[in-house]
Parts: structure tokens; sequence; C-alpha cells
């Protein structure tokens, strides 16, 4: 069953300042790039910024497993205010995965070292999806990321938001289908062609899930949200469009108006428009398009902001070649107001974090005579 529409988000940028927002949040770049209005600087910050490039991570990590870092939430707030800090970026991103939601819904999660995520009984098919948790339940089972942001809120400079996140439906859905990451998505896609009454009720159910998680996490101190629809640019435009689209828009809708909401995905160049008509604030570009097509194609009449696009592969490179590059996604975005400077994708664990904190400083500097 496809859902019913749900009625229409007001857009960030129409909101007022929301009670209990301060001045210094709501004026900080990275809310006022969200509105579509002028900065000191481009606000950046990192997809994956705490992670196993930082020595930190690694040490906070050693001797435990992924899954019980994100559990313990007083670790997993020490563990992102850390990265901020140390990177100097313009926001904070809770530590945490998206495939906890799968786990909280009632599958098993584990993460094999240097393998990945692993769900050993993958949905199969729609006895599989019956059985899966509630939505409110799987929502109320993941109190230690609320208390995570809670903490992590806490101890944030006043001036730098807190982003929170969710998987979006096809990547969760994949997940749960596929056991685990897939090159090819064939269980997923044949799932979603030859069982597709079930495929919309797992959809529906994850959805289910993510209204209330992501409204917990704003409720917690998230003050910008963002959806990861990763591998979502697997499938084609008319695909997504029927199996996907409507879970998309009904998530995106059923979200609070006094947060940004972002989507993000990788190999997306021919859905940015659908990402922007959901109602995000604003669309996530990978580096496979530039910033200004892709502007233009998620909607160049200027109402919707974007973030990207640097390829995470150039901080392994000369830091010549990649401040060049950084300068070249700036120019690229022509000066419009809206933008948001991060990587096209999560930062690669090789990295040398020296080069990550070059990065965001060399943006910072060249654009501090600021934009608007
Ligand atoms: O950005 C941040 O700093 C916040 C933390 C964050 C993690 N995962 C931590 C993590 C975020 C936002 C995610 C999202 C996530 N998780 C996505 C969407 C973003 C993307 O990269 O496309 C996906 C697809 C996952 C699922 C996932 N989690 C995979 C495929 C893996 C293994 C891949 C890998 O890098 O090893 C994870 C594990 C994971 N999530 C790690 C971290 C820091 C590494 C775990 C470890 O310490 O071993």
């Amino acid at each position: 069953m496809l859902p019913d529409a749900a009625p229409i988000r007001t857009p960030y940028r129409a909101t007022t300042r929301p009670d209990g927002v301060s001045d210094a949040l709501w004026n900080s770049r990275l809310l006022r790039a969200c509105r579509g209005e002028s900065v000191d600087a481009t606000p950046v910050w990192l997809m994956r910024q705490a992670g196993r490039y930082m020595t930190h991570y690694r040490e906070r990590r050693s001797g435990r497993s992924f899954l019980s870092l994100c559990r313990d939430s007083a670790l997993a707030a020490e563990v992102t205010l850390y990265a901020r800090e140390w990177l100097d970026v313009d926001a904070a991103i809770i530590f945490s995965d998206i495939l906890i939601v799968l786990e909280a819904l009632g599958m098993e999660l584990t993460f094999l070292p240097g393998d990945g995520p692993a769900l050993p009984k993958p949905i199969r098919d729609a006895h599989d999806v019956a059985r899966l948790g509630s939505g409110a339940q799987a929502a109320a089972d993941l109190a230690y990321v609320y208390a995570a942001l809670r903490l992590t809120v806490k101890d944030l400079p006043a001036h730098i938001p807190c982003i929170g996140f969710a998987g979006a439906p096809f990547t969760l859905a994949s997940y749960a289908i596929e056991g685990g990451g897939s090159r090819t998505f064939t269980r997923t896609k044949s799932f979603m062609y030859c069982e597709t009454p079930a495929w919309h009720a797992l959809l529906a159910k994850i959805v289910d899930a993510l209204v209330p998680y992501l409204h917990a996490q704003v409720a917690a101190g998230a003050s910008v949200l963002q959806l990861f629809d990763s591998w979502g640019g697997e499938l084609s435009r008319a695909d997504y469009l029927e199996y996907v689209q409507p879970h998309l828009v009904r998530l995106v809708r059923s979200l609070p108006s006094t947060v940004p909401v972002i989507v993000f995905g990788t190999r997306t160049t021919h859905l940015l428009d659908l990402f922007a008509a959901t109602g995000a604030d604003v669309v996530g570009l990978d580096q496979h398009v530039s910033i200004d097509a892709g502007w233009q194609l998620a909607g160049g009449a200027g109402n919707i902001s974007v973030q990207g696009n640097l390829d995470p592969a150039l901080l392994l490179g000369s830091r010549t070649r990649l401040l060049a590059q950084a300068d070249a996604a700036l120019a690229s975005a022509k000066g419009r107001l809206g933008f948001i400077f991060n990587l096209g994708h999560g930062i690669i664990k090789e990295t040398d974090p020296e080069q990550a904190k070059a990065l965001v400083e060399h943006v910072h500097r060249v654009t501090s005579s600021g934009v608007g």
C-alpha cells in the first residue's frame, strides 16, 4: 500500500525563530545557510567527521565494539564533541549509525571487524516484514541516542548546531533485505519487483519508526536533520518515483519545520529534483555532479540550499590539489546564498586528519570576506 500524502511541511526558510533557540544558534553559519541567508564565512562540516581516521576515536574504540560505543551515550558525546572541536567545523553530527533503527525494529545487527555491517536474519518475505516491531517501540528503544544528543548539546558552543540523522527508507530497506552491504542490490530489487505489497509495507514500517525517532532527536537538541539515502542512486528515476518517493515524501513532510532537513545520497544526480520535491530544505550532492549543475537540478529558483561535494579521496592526495579543488567547488557555488561545504561522501579511514583540518581552515579563510 502506498502511503497517503501527509500535509505539506512548512519550509524551514519560512519559519520564525522557534521558542528556546538562542540568538547565537539561530544566527549560526549553518542555520543561516539552511535559510539561504548571508554568512560571514561558508559553513563547513565533513560527513563521518568522527571516525577511524582519528587517533582519539581509535583509542576510545579500542577493546570495545562499534555498537557498544554507539550505545554508551557519554562516550558517543565525547567522540562527537572532540571531532567537532579539533576540526573547528561549523556543526557537530551525533555519533551513531543509520542501522540501529533496524536493530530497534527487531533485527539482529553486528559489525564484523573490517567487514562492515551484517544482519544475519534478513527480510525475505511479507511474514518477516509483519514480524518487525512497531515504530513507536523502536523509537522508544533508541533512548541512548537522545541521551547522547543531550550530553553533546550541553557542551557545544552556543553557535554550533548538532545534526541528528537517520537512514532514508530505500537505504535502510536495502540493508534489511540484503543482510549487509551490496554491490548490485539484486535481492533488494527483486523483492521490490516481486513482493511489491511487502516492499511498501516494509518502507512504511521504516518511516513509522523514523518519524518518532527524528522528532525525539529534535526534542533532545538536534537542530538540523540529515537523511542518508546513500544507495538510493542505484535505482532508475522511474523506479525511485514508483517504489520510494511516496515514502520519502511522507517522511520529510512529517518532520518538524523548526529544523532544516537535508536529504543526501550518492550517484543521485538523476534524483536531485525529486529530493527537492520532498520539501527538504537542503539537497546534499556527491562528487559526481558539480555544485552549479546540481543546484540547477535541485531547483535553480533559489528556494533550496545545497551541501557538498568534494571527493573524499582528494584528502589522500597533495595539499595543493585538495585546496585547489575546494576552491573550484566554492567557485561552482557562484556566490549563491545557502551553500554548505562538505565532502561528497564520508571521510575515508586512511585520511590524514591534518588534511581534513587544513581543508576546513582553508574554506573558512577564503570565504571569510562573507557570502551574500
Ligand atoms: O558522520 C559522522 O561522524 C557520524 C557518524 C556516522 C557513522 N555512520 C559512524 C560509523 C554516520 C552519519 C553514519 C551513517 C551511515 N552508516 C551510513 C550513511 C552514510 C554513508 O556513509 O553512506 C551508512 C551507509 C552506514 C552503515 C555503515 N556503518 C557501514 C556500511 C559501516 C561500515 C563501513 C565502514 O566504514 O567500515 C558502518 C560502520 C561505521 N559507522 C563506522 C563509523 C565511525 C566504523 C565503525 C568502526 O569503528 O569500526
